[in-house]
């Protein structure tokens, strides 16, 4: 199968494609036939070997978190998933592997793929919402009627999390720059923030979510509400690290998440998606051969939306 592969780190360059063999599923594990991925910053930055602490320095590296495609195969122990459902998902493997034509993921990492979305439509979703969804609901504990300010509302993550708040029933302030204004408010933000124009802290928010890191961290927490959260997807000093299900939130904190993915998190874009609630803003479209070109685009940071790959779709 074709897949891209980097050999060493650096630049977009050191990702070519390369004929492997096709993954076989172990117990626990599907095969997916991959017909779409996305890009995600991550991607980029374990490439550059900015990430070699956590991914380590061996090579060949396989980069991609995100898969929509067809099962393909089933390992021992899998009920849940049968050869040809769609499905999509973002990987558990080190560094992802959905850069690829197949890839194995753990059959707990994933879901259907929504009815609504194309392959193309819901390969951007994985990583990107499930990080807007854990922030929110999970570190800022968002509620009916409180205040988000969602900061980077224009990005891969961004697009989500207004999305996402406002289906929490929060009241949606967006900061994006002039050109993404009336694309955030598509996506349904209540009030709009220009950052190059307005100041970005002037109020109080029950949750600011940071998906730039363009904030101080001890600045944002004087904007939030008593029992508020400062999420921000960027570590900075003063900024904690949460991890779900250990951490203890404290009112007004500053966090990054440590999460992980699954099934049962992306089941809930999944029903939002099925309902009309939560769409895919997609920037641009790539084939697998052209992936020094989309993770060239990606390093801009100037995605409206999602970066995708097309494999077979
Ligand atoms: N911790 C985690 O689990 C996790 C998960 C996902 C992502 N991340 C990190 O989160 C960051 C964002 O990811 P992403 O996928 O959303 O990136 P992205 O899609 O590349 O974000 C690009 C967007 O950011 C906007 N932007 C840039 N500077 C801005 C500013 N000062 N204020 C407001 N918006 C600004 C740009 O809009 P304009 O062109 O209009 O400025 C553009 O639309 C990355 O560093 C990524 O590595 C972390």
């Amino acid at each position: 199968m074709k897949a891209a592969v980097c050999y060493e780190f650096g630049g977009p360059e050191v990702m070519q494609i390369a004929d492997l063999p096709e993954p076989e599923a172990e117990a626990g594990q599907v095969v997916i036939e991959v017909h779409a991925s996305s890009v995600n910053p991550i991607d980029w930055k374990i490439r550059q070997g900015q990430m070699a602490s956590r991914f380590g320095e061996e090579f060949p590296q396989r980069l991609g978190f995100d898969v929509s495609g067809i099962v393909q195969a089933v390992g021992d122990g899998v009920a849940e998933l049968k050869v040809g459902d769609p499905v999509y998902a973002r990987s558990n493997n080190l560094a992802g592997k959905c850069y690829a034509e197949y890839v194995a993921v753990d059959a707990g990492v994933v879901a259907p793929k929504p009815d609504g979305l194309s392959h193309v439509e819901a390969a951007a979703v994985p990583l990107a919402g499930l990080t807007a969804l854990i922030g929110l609901r999970d570190v800022g504990c968002l509620q009916q009627g409180q205040r988000a300010l969602i900061i980077g509302a224009s990005g891969g993550v961004g697009t989500y999390a207004v999305q996402i708040a406002k289906n929490m029933g929060a009241h949606v302030t967006a900061v994006t720059s002039a050109r993404n204004r009336e694309l955030v408010r598509s996506l349904g933000a209540h009030a709009i923030i220009d950052y190059a124009r307005e100041t970005v802290l002037a109020e109080q928010y029950d949750v600011i979510y940071d998906t730039v890191g363009s904030q101080v961290a001890a600045e944002a927490q004087r904007h939030l509400t008593p029992n508020g959260a400062y999420v921000t997807l960027v570590p900075q000093p003063g900024v904690e690290f949460f991890v779900p299900g250990e951490t203890v939130r404290q009112p007004g904190g500053a966090y990054f998440v440590l999460w992980t993915p699954t099934a049962a998190d992306l089941r809930v874009l999944t029903g939002w998606a099925d309902e009309g609630l939560l769409r895919s803003v997609i920037d641009s479209e790539f084939s697998l051969e052209d992936i020094q070109e989309a993770h060239a685009h990606s390093e801009t940071q100037r995605a409206r939306g999602k970066i995708v790959l097309r494999v077979k779709a």
